[in-house]
């Protein structure tokens, strides 16, 4: 009788054990970073770039929905540095996000930090960069989220699989770069070459015996997973030849489409299938400028080739023959763009948040300070003896430099920052018309907009034509949101809540706004902690396109976050 119960409570334990597992999910994955310099030679010229492991690109992480990254940062590049896991959730665990100053102090030279967080319910293509300064120019990498260990994708199994990384290049130090344009107040130089997989590609002079090859077979259809690591430039994305279609964004599913071009703004990713439906040859798989603002910008094309394996020329002679180049389309063509960000559904009706608790509208644009009359000229190289800024809402953002936003908010420190950001522009006028100089000079500040726990929120992002129009990438940390609209000129509420997609919008975590127009988002704050969101062009944050949603705990402990990990490093 008492060995009957002893069994019973072993088995009971052991059950309990197994469920713990079960629950737990997935697997832990350890992985070491090392922040160093190292020579990489590109447009026949070599530099010291900062790297991670000496790779660059950096390395591929490969996960399950469900698993645990715990990846340990050792910095020994002379920069200060922090690493961002672009997209993932963070439900809880904000202090591994990584923007510095917003979530924990930089990593500084010698120093370490180990970020730890979990996947939930996420599938497909993120990225991870450097989120300090300019480093994410060469810092940067493949984040690649398969289904749960035995559940497989909702579209036909690939037989291979590709991450693209598109980046961009200069030939100087990218932390000079940004160093400069902020002594001088004017814009920091443009690239000069954009890049796959870390290589620009055979038309730029000494690169094309390194030119990127993606493998492809008669038959056959592959996933690429596309990324824009590019820092301030939205990129058309074509192949010769070749259709694709489209099945995920940003890690969430997308109803599929099929389009010869892709746009993506720095920061989002765009996963597409590709059939090998062409006679065996040599395909360029091409990557240049979208530019909607009047601004100088680099015009290069970067280059991969897309390579029947069974084409007729084998490795050895396939130099003399030139692949088929496609033909991208104009600069400045935002009717292809459009028509692109237009064609995005969810796979199936979702739950789009109503009765909204916040409705926000913030207007993104650029600024110019103006400088005082006896001010060093050398420090006002901008539009007519100005500094170029950039705002939400009129607030040129500006991070602190002592402690984070997420340290300040939780112990309650106070001077850090201010929890005034306004939920409207502080005058309102005709946006993307002819604004009046006055309306020009942004104010500096360290606000945020701080959000109860599970409110619903509504944001109207609205593009003005102070300086330039221009499409912005707004990314938000934290959060994946549903873009229920977008168009262009002013929005308007009576008219334009109308066209709604309340049904299927599309998910993601950057929206590339129109420029001179509007796109608007919703989400649920249900994940506590100080949340960036910015303009993903780097020369924009820089500028101060960027706030910080403070969110509270809820009630329980599934609704508040982590205590900060003992390495979280100090200012
Ligand atoms: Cu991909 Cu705040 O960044």
């Amino acid at each position: 009788m008492a060995s009957t119960r002893f069994f019973a409570l072993l088995w009971l334990l052991f059950a309990s054990a197994l469920l713990s597992l079960v629950n737990a999910g997935g697997k832990t994955h350890h992985h070491d970073f090392v922040i160093q310099a190292t020579p990489v030679k590109r447009l026949c010229k070599t530099h010291n770039s900062i790297t991670v492991n000496g790779q660059f690109p950096g390395p591929t992480l490969e996960v399950n929905n469900g698993d645990t990254l715990v990846i340990k940062i050792t910095n020994k590049a002379r920069y200060n540095v922090t690493i961002h896991w672009h997209g993932i959730r963070q439900l809880r665990s904000g202090w591994a996000d990584g923007p510095e100053f917003v979530t924990q102090c930089p990593i500084r030279p010698g120093g370490s930090y180990t970020y730890r967080f979990t996947i939930e319910g996420q599938e497909g293509t993120l990225w991870w960069h450097a989120h300090s300064s300019w480093l994410r120019a060469t810092v940067y990498g493949a984040l690649i989220i398969r289904p749960r260990e035995g559940e497989s994708y909702p579209f036909q199994k690939p037989k291979r699989e590709t991450p693209i990384l598109l980046g961009e290049w200069w030939d100087a130090n990218p932390i000079d770069v940004v160093r400069q344009a902020t002594r001088t107040g004017a814009a920091p130089n443009n690239s000069n070459a954009f890049t796959i997989n870390g290589q620009p590609g055979d038309l730029y002079n000494c690169s094309s015996k390194d030119t990127v090859v993606v493998p492809i077979e008669v038959g056959e259809t592959n996933l690429l997973r596309v990324i824009n690591a590019a820092l301030n430039q939205p990129l058309f994305f074509k192949i010769a030849n070749h259709k694709l279609t489209v099945v995920s964004a940003d890690a969430s599913y997308t109803k599929p489409f099929t389009t010869d071009v892709l746009m993506l703004g720095p920061g989002q990713t765009t996963d597409v299938l590709i059939t090998g439906d062409q006679p065996p040859a040599r395909f360029y798989i091409a990557a240049r400028a979208y530019q909607s603002a009047s601004a100088s910008f680099d015009n290069t094309t970067t280059t991969a080739i897309l390579q029947y394996k069974s084409a007729p020329c084998s490795s050895t002679n396939c130099a003399a023959t030139k692949p088929v180049m496609p033909q991208l389309p104009a600069f400045n063509d935002t009717a292809t763009v459009t028509a692109f960000s237009r064609s995005f559904r969810s796979p199936r009706p979702v739950e789009v948040p109503t009765d909204i608790d916040e409705n926000l509208f913030f207007t993104i644009g650029l600024g110019l300070n103006r400088c005082p009359t006896k001010f060093n000229s050398r420090r006002c190289q901008g539009p007519n003896g100005t500094r170029f800024a950039s705002s939400m809402n009129n607030v040129s953002f500006v991070l602190p430099s002592t402690i984070s936003i997420l340290q300040a908010f939780q112990q309650r420190i106070p001077g850090v920052f201010t929890a005034d950001f306004p939920a409207n522009p502080p005058v309102k006028f005709d946006y993307t018309g002819n604004v009046s100089r006055s309306l020009w000079q942004p104010v500096p500040g360290t606000k945020g907009y701080r959000l109860k726990y599970g409110s619903r929120v509504q944001i109207v992002l609205q593009d003005t034509n102070i300086v330039t129009p221009e499409n912005h990438p707004i990314h938000l940390h934290g959060y994946d949101f549903y873009i229920v609209a977008e168009g262009f000129g002013n929005f308007n509420p009576k008219t334009d809540t109308k066209k709604f997609n309340l049904v299927d919008p599309p998910l993601r975590n950057t929206v590339a706004v129109p420029a001179n127009g509007w796109a608007v988002i919703r989400f649920v704050a249900d994940n506590p902690g100080a949340w960036l969101m910015h303009c993903h062009l780097d020369v924009h944050i820089t500028w101060g396109l960027a706030m910080v949603f403070l969110v509270d705990n809820g009630v329980g402990e599934l609704q508040t976050m982590q205590p900060p990990p003992e390495d979280l490093p100090l200012c």
